[in-house]
């Protein structure tokens, strides 16, 4: 019979307890409040995306008054559409991807805040309440041109 220290024992013991919380933390979460991965995220093969229907026109859609739906591919250095313009007050949805590596899709002041991953689109909206140029940045480090990276949003 191995000889176990007490110290090891008790050592033992703490670690199979957070285990155990862990466990019952994740079922707890899975079972009672209902937690399950993301559902019905949309992918698109990123090799195709220039041939992948809406993604290959990029750009603004209306799709009824004051609501606008925003295609966007995200690709080193920079974003297509470059440059979009809404009215004041209007509601846009953007739908990002990437061709290529992983980029960033941030619009300070709003709550557009995403990362953009090849292989999967990407979807935020925002109402554009205040008149202005909004800047739209790639705020996640894709490569020696990433502080190029950016597009604008004018809203009139
Ligand atoms: Cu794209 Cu940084």
């Amino acid at each position: 019979m191995v000889h176990v220290h007490r110290f090891e024992k008790i050592w033992l013991a703490f670690g199979l307890c957070i285990l155990a919380v862990l466990l019952a933390t994740i079922t707890t979460a899975a079972i009672v409040e209902g937690f399950v991965p993301p559902s019905r995220v949309q992918t698109i093969d990123p090799a195709k995306v220039a041939q992948t229907p809406p993604f290959d026109h990029p750009g603004l859609h209306q799709i009824a008054k004051g609501v606008f739906e925003a295609y966007y591919v995200a690709h080193i250095f920079g974003f297509e559409p470059q440059a979009i313009a809404i009215p004041a007050g209007a509601r846009v949805t953007f739908f990002v991807t990437s061709t290529d590596v992983e980029h960033g899709f941030y619009i300070p002041a709003t709550g557009v805040n995403t990362m953009v991953t090849p292989g999967w689109v990407s979807s935020v909206s925002h109402t554009f309440k205040t008149p202005g140029t909004y800047l739209l940045a790639c705020h996640e480090y894709c490569g020696i041109g990433h502080q190029l990276m950016a597009g604008k949003i004018e809203v009139k």
